[in-house]
């Protein structure tokens, strides 16, 4: 991976959130390879993975305390600093923008690979632009054969969810993409108030920005609108996601394939793109999943299932 990486090459590598598609930072000509093989935008900026907190002075100027306070409470781990680049650094990986997303990711495989490598990863979530994240190296394969160089197989990911974004280049500290590192958390190391996005909540017609999409049709629904919507269509058709042991009502309804959800927030998040993946391949009609709780410590399963999801047809 290494030596592919050096030449130039793509290389799928797997984090602890999902795997990434990975060039060599420092080399615009493979990074620009990552938009081709993910169709993305130019303007969309990359993070770069790092080896360690002492790497960012490399990456970034006027880094202020409060990154470095993060950076030793959560790195190696799912958490990417947003702050101003370093005056060297070529602009192809942040999209044209002055600012970098830069982050330690808690793999071990991966992580020799870049102290390797002596420079960073520019990876992007190793998914053609807007679906869905893979968490093993066959997901990256089933999207991306023939357009990277090779996949390093690390295993499945443990997290499942993309990291949590922290805007440091303003005053107002602020998450740009909630994830696995939370508000509280981060509050809880900065002593300061962290400004959240506003809470993504129920689909909403036209009120959804899509991304992060399975092929299958996904709605999400509560548990009575649930049962409701699967005694007024051919049930047999739908897979359904339950958030937990289904209900005694659910499993008298005949359905396409139903999948007990995992009711632990981490462990939800850790194989929720993975069983989007699996239901997809078996090709139901649509996937119903029944929503889970609407509280701050599950902000980004529900902001990623929220994009997830495709309007209601009514
Ligand atoms: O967990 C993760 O973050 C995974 C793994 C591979 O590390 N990576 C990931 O990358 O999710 P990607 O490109 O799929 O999402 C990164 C997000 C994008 O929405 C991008 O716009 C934003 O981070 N981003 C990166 N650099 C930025 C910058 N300089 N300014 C604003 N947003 C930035
Ligand atoms: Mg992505």
């Amino acid at each position: 991976a290494v030596r592919l990486l050096r030449n130039g090459e793509l290389v799928a590598v797997p984090t602890e959130t999902v795997y990434g598609l990975a060039a060599d930072a420092r080399n615009p000509d493979a990074v620009m390879k990552i938009f081709a093989a993910k169709d993305r935008p130019r303007s969309h900026p990359l993070i770069v993975h790092v080896h360690n907190a002492e790497c960012l002075s490399q990456w970034a100027s006027d880094i202020p305390d409060a990154a470095y306070a993060l950076a030793v409470a959560f790195w190696p781990g799912p958490l990417t600093l947003l702050l101003k680049k370093a005056p060297g650094v070529n602009c192809t990986v942040t999209g044209g923008l002055d600012t970098i997303g830069l982050r330690v990711p808690d793999h071990a495989v991966l992580r020799h690979v870049i102290e390797a490598l002596g420079s960073g990863l520019a990876a992007p979530s190793a998914n053609p632009h807007k679906k869905l994240s893979p968490t093993s190296a066959q997901q990256v394969m089933a999207c991306l054969d023939g357009k990277i160089a090779a996949v390093l197989d690390g295993g499945n990911c443990t997290v499942g969810l993309e990291s949590t974004i922290v805007d440091l280049t303003t005053d107002e500290i602020r998450i740009l993409r909630s994830g696995p590192i939370t508000r509280g958390q981060l509050e809880a190391v900065l002593g300061q108030p962290v400004i959240l996005p506003q809470q993504h909540t129920m689909a909403v017609p036209g009120n959804m920005q899509v991304h992060y999409q399975p092929h299958t049709p996904l709605h999400i629904l509560t548990h009575q609108a649930l049962i409701t919507a699967l005694q007024h269509c051919d049930s047999s058709r739908c897979a359904v996601l339950a958030f937990g042991t289904p209900s005694s009502e659910l499993r008298q309804i005949p359905v396409h394939t139903c999948i007990a959800m995992p009711q632990d927030k981490q462990a939800y998040a850790s194989v929720l793109y993975q069983r989007l993946y699996e239901l997809d391949q078996l090709q139901p009609a649509c996937i119903l999943l029944e929503q889970p709780p609407q509280t701050e410590a599950w902000l980004d399963v529900n902001d990623r299932l929220g994009k997830a999801a495709s309007p209601l047809a009514n």
